[in-house]
């Protein structure tokens, strides 16, 4: 299978290392060289621009940043270029605007978050309506080896980008406070980390396993009068909830924001 990539930086390049350890044949376009150059040292064909894409491709990843994807797409659409699947990771940027620029049929919308580099982040997918169940079977198992897929309705993009695609963010700064909270109370740095990150798998599987709702494990651990009830007591009385909620709104509103910046560029 060929694969075409257009922006080989932080997405992308991920991308381009899962998909050619998972044996596919890669053509990248970056306008840096230094972005190309390792993987044209492991047989990947490189471009500075894309109007040297070849016709070969089935499959074209669009992984550019929100400001550069509409003139990407202008171009795109002015070369004498065909493919068969479109796959956008660009946030903001819809399906129909895709297709208004560029005439390809089967246009899929994805938004990964960072741990796909271990092939273990979630990938939110919502699919062109001209896809068949077979398209969507070929891309689902093109895109099997990032993660989990959660299909979405393209109308709640934004929402996905505000809780999986910038939560690593977020998931990184807690874990920062964490640890250097052991810190501060005589762990090292090494300790500390080992337990916040155990801690933090070990009660992501528990979640999964038990199927319970996270409240019902939460009373599990709090004992009357014990140590547990004072920390959550204090997280309360800071409003932690409401900080974690206004946190992902207003990321929520800035995806729908660059949605919106899409149009009028
Ligand atoms: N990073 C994440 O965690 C994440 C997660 C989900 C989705 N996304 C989305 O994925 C997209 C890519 O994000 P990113 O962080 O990977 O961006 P990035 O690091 O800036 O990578 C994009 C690359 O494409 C190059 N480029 C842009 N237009 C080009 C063109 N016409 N021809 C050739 N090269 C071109 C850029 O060059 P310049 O540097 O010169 O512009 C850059 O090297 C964004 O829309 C982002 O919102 C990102």
């Amino acid at each position: 299978m060929f694969v075409g990539i257009i922006g080989v930086g932080n997405i992308g390049s991920i991308i381009a290392d899962t998909l050619s350890v998972d044996g596919k044949n890669l053509f990248l376009v970056d306008r840096h060289e230094y972005k190309l150059q390792r993987f044209a040292e492991k047989g990947a064909q490189t471009a500075f621009d894309i109007s040297q894409l070849p016709n070969y491709l089935d499959v074209l990843f669009i992984a550019v940043k929100p400001q550069d994807a509409r003139k990407l797409l202008k171009e795109l659409g002015s070369v004498d270029f065909n493919v068969k699947y479109i796959i956008s990771t660009v946030t903001g940027l819809k399906i129909s605007e895709i297709d208004s620029c560029f005439h390809i049929p089967q246009i899929v919308r994805i938004m990964p978050n960072i741990p796909i580099a271990i092939g273990k982040g979630v990938v939110g997918v919502a699919y062109g309506d001209s896809l068949s169940g077979n398209d969507k079977k070929f891309v689902n198992e093109l895109l099997a080896p990032f993660g989990k897929l959660v299909e979405v309705k393209e109308k709640l993009f934004s929402a996905v980008t505000a809780l999986s695609g910038s939560g690593p963010a977020f998931i990184f700064v807690i874990v920062e406070a964490l640890v250097d909270a052991g810190m501060k109370l005589g762990l090292s740095y090494e300790v500390s980390m080992e337990l916040i990150l155990q801690t933090l798998k070990g009660s992501a599987e528990l979640l999964e396993n038990e199927q319970k709702h996270p409240g019902e494990l939460r009373h599990l651990v709090t004992s009357p009068a014990g140590t547990t009830i004072e920390g959550i007591y204090s997280l309360e009385q800071r409003g932690l909830r409401g900080i974690l909620m206004q946190a992902i709104q207003d990321t929520y509103r800035r995806a729908c924001e660059l949605s919106d910046e899409q149009k009028e560029v």
